[in-house]
């Protein structure tokens, strides 16, 4: 894009952003806090809100999503706005900057907030525990004071699986325990702000409060223009088979072929993220009902296991391409099979996981074979 073509770009979006306020002023449409919204999943959802006629506003420390510059809006916002034509304000803002939280609660008025910033990598936090819980707890923390200082009470919370530990029994319903046998200080931090989340329900009705356990989200959205791009060498399985895919890794490393699964490769509960993001706004509906009250725990999963090399199998159907692996020991902590029961989702939010396998790994194909390069 030359100068004069960046400019006139960057004015039609402010343009639309003023107009988008007006109208969400007039016609009383509800505005959502997006924490972490540049980042996979947020961007996703940004979409689904946008296309539901929600005003969005995000916040985004740029640790984990590309922007070419620090005052430019990260890449994956600029792509939602294109794909959905719909303006996003967006905030460089760390949640645990309370000024900075202060100011945006006095600016907008903000009707809900969906919480996704936090940092993510099991691996990292095990090296560098504080900052998980720095980021993840506190900053959780610091952001529900400054809700509760400006009276915004809902909040939809993206925790994980991975509060469950080992399983004691399959598929996992909301009901099985949660905080025992965690094995690192990532799957920590989400368990203990789901407590300080219930705990604060209790002491102030005013509070509603959904936290979503997501299980493995994977795929992208199908146009190719937003899809997940983790900065540092992937910890998840989809983005690292898709780069060995496109050639940027020349093999995946599958850790563990010997537990007690039908191929001895571990299972997993994979969702499609366009699923996942349509969770959070039949989640946010839920919030908004009159009769909803104090906090619920929902399972976004699609209810079906997958073996490791089921994925590697679909990607390479998808993308026509070998995928170089190779088996190495397994990783402490690692559990054999985990999925969900997601009937809950399905009875309260009415909500399900809509897409398989083959579209996950074609809708990531697409992504990667697009954007090698992820945002860059
Ligand atoms: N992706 C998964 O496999 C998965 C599974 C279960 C739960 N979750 C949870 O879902 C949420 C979103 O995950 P994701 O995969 O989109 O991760 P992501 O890293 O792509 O997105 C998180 C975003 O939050 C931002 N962020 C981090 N700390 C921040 C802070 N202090 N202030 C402001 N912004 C901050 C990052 O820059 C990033 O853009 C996280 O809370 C994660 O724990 C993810």
């Amino acid at each position: 894009m030359t100068p004069t073509e960046k400019c006139i770009s960057g004015t039609i979006i402010i343009l639309l952003i003023i107009a988008d306020t007006l109208y969400s002023i007039a016609d009383n449409r509800k505005t959502i806090l997006v924490t972490g919204g540049g980042g996979y999943i947020g961007s996703h959802t940004v979409v689904e809100l946008l296309n539901r006629n929600y005003s969005v506003v995000v916040i985004d420390n740029l640790s984990n999503c590309y922007a070419r510059n620090p005052s430019e809006k990260p890449e994956s916002l600029k792509r939602v706005e294109d794909l959905t034509g719909r303006g996003v304000v967006f905030y460089d803002v760390d949640i645990r900057n309370t000024a900075a939280l202060e100011k945006l609660f006095q600016i907008h008025s903000i009707d809900a907030v969906i919480h996704f910033a936090a940092l993510k990598s099991v691996s990292e936090s095990v090296e560098k525990p504080a900052d998980y819980y720095e980021n993840n707890v506190a900053g959780t923390n610091n952001l529900l004071q400054v809700m509760k200082k400006h009276k915004v009470y809902c909040i939809i919370y993206s925790s994980s699986a991975t509060v469950y530990g080992e399983p004691e029994f399959l598929p996992l319903t909301e009901r099985h325990p949660t905080g025992q046998k965690l094995t690192n200080p990532y799957g920590r931090s989400k368990y203990f702000t789901e407590e300080i989340l219930k705990d604060i329900t209790a002491t102030n009705s005013e509070w509603r409060v959904i936290l979503l356990r997501y299980f493995n989200p994977v795929g992208a959205h199908p146009s190719g223009s937003i899809g997940e791009d983790p900065f540092d060498i992937p910890n998840n399985l989809m983005p690292y088979i898709s780069q060995v895919a496109v050639g940027r890794r020349s093999k995946l490393n599958i850790f563990g072929s010997d537990y007690p699964t039908k191929d001895g490769t571990g299972v997993r509960d994979f969702i499609h993220i366009s699923d996942l993001a349509v969770g959070h706004l039949r989640a946010l509906k839920k919030i908004f009902s009159n009769k909803f009250k104090g906090w619920k725990v929902y399972n976004l999963g699609t209810g079906k296991g997958y073996s490791v090399l089921d994925m590697v199998k679909a990607f390479e159907r998808a993308s026509g391409r070998r995928i170089n692996y190779e088996f190495t020991k397994r990783r402490p902590g690692d559990i054999s099979a985990v999925y969900a029961d997601a009937s809950l989702a399905k009875r309260e939010l009415n909500w399900k996981a809509e897409k398989g396998i083959d579209e996950m790994c074609e809708d990531t194909w697409n992504w990667q074979r697009r954007n090698p390069n992820g945002y860059r």
